[in-house]
């Protein structure tokens, strides 16, 4: 519970602080899909753990948050649109500023973002201007965060 109001609070604050201009849907024209070269390196960035708990990104990545994106989404195949979520990460800006990607269903989508009340569940795609590590993270509510994707890229 504690938690989830952390978290929420957290994003609320990122819906403030970030430029409208990052706030545009994936289909409204969000970053374009780039392919990542053989070059850069992709790795994990989730926790690994035994239990089965999903992870998302905690209060420590909140000055990071390059860009979100909330959507429901059209297709089940979970590790396609985890991919296009990097592939946006490596599109945005000129390739260099985008350097983790988050990827997740069922993720609360902040209050005030596109001028919705929020709190409802959502697929989102959440890019940082770092990478990240596993003490980025913290414990997603039950229910949240499912089918979790997070890559660091590095070229
Ligand atoms: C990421 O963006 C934040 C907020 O704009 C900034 O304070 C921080 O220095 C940036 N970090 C990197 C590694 O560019
Ligand atoms: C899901 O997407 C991945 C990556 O684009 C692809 O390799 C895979 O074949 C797709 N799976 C299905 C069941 O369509
Ligand atoms: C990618 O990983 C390989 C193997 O660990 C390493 O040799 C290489 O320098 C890395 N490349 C970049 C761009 O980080």
């Amino acid at each position: 519970m504690l938690t989830r109001i952390i978290l929420l609070t957290a994003l609320a604050a990122c819906a403030i602080a970030l430029p409208t201009s990052n706030r545009l849907r994936l289909r409204a024209g969000g970053p374009a899909i780039k392919p990542i070269p053989s070059t850069c390196n992709v790795t994990n960035a989730l926790p690994i753990t035994d239990c089965d708990s999903t992870f998302l990104p905690g209060p420590s990545t909140n000055d990071a948050v390059l860009y979100y994106a909330y959507y429901d989404s059209l297709s089940t195949n979970t590790t396609s649109l985890a991919e296009q979520c990097l592939q946006q990460c490596y599109g945005f800006g000129d390739s260099t500023q985008c350097k983790a990607a988050f990827w997740a269903e069922n993720m609360v989508v902040p209050a005030g973002y596109y001028g919705s009340p929020g709190g409802n569940l959502e697929t989102a795609c959440l890019m940082f201007n770092r990478t990240l590590t596993s003490a980025d993270f913290v414990v997603a509510p039950e229910g949240q965060a499912t089918s979790p994707y997070a890559g660091n890229i590095e070229c």
